[in-house]
């Protein structure tokens, strides 16, 4: 009896801590979508909180995962790291690498023809698991990201350049791909 509770309470250790090798690209996809809507939701309420309180010029420092600590928690617990990339960048320290460009780009055929695309998971040389997904700009984001003049107006525009002078993330409409999560699962 003790034997088989030994034996039971083993497998169920060994199976909660499999290597990331032995996880399968669904296990990947899973724990990648939930990581990337319980952070995409946070960033997006606080940003919008921040906007109701100060507009823009608050809300400025709100739409960068750096502020968040939950995020630090999730990759911590998870062995994970969380980056937001995007070809046309506002920081260019989320500049997307040679591989990130390359799934941007299939991102962007994919829609083109139609296709709603889901993550991309992908097992890199050194064995990580990467995970990729496209984020869509919604009607909120374009205050900041849409149209010069349209629907992001000149003055906000001003506030963001004085952060950001080489900002390239403007003239999103709703429904664009406007960046990629990537998470890099460690293993
Ligand atoms: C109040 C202005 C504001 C709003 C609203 C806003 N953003 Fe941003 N966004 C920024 C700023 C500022 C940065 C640069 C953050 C940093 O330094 O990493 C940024 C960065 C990003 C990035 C990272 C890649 C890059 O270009 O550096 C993505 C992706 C992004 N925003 C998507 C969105 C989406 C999607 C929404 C709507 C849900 C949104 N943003 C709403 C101001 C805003």
């Amino acid at each position: 009896m003790i034997n088989k509770v030994i034996f039971s309470l083993i497998v169920f250790i060994s199976l909660s801590f499999r290597s990331l090798t032995e996880q399968t690209p669904e296990e990947i996809r899973q724990k990648g979508d939930k990581i990337t809507a319980i952070t995409g939701q946070t960033l997006s309420k606080s940003v919008m909180n921040a906007m109701t309180k100060g507009g823009v010029s608050e809300a400025v420092k709100f739409c960068n995962l750096a502020a968040y600590p939950l995020t630090d928690s999730l990759a911590k617990a998870n062995h994970v790291s969380i980056k937001r990339t995007a070809i046309r960048w506002r920081n260019s320290k989320n500049k997307p690498s040679k591989q990130e460009k390359q799934l941007f780009s299939a991102f962007e055929l994919e829609k083109q023809q139609g296709k709603i695309s889901e993550a991309k998971i992908i097992k890199q040389k050194n064995g990580d698991w990467l995970y990729a997904k496209p984020i869509i700009l919604q009607a909120q984001c374009q205050v900041c990201h849409g149209k010069l003049g349209e629907t992001l107006l000149a003055d906000n525009y001003k506030t963001i350049q004085k952060y950001y002078p080489k900002d390239k993330a403007i003239d999103f409409s709703t429904g664009d791909i406007r960046g990629m999560w990537v998470l890099t699962f460690k293993n």
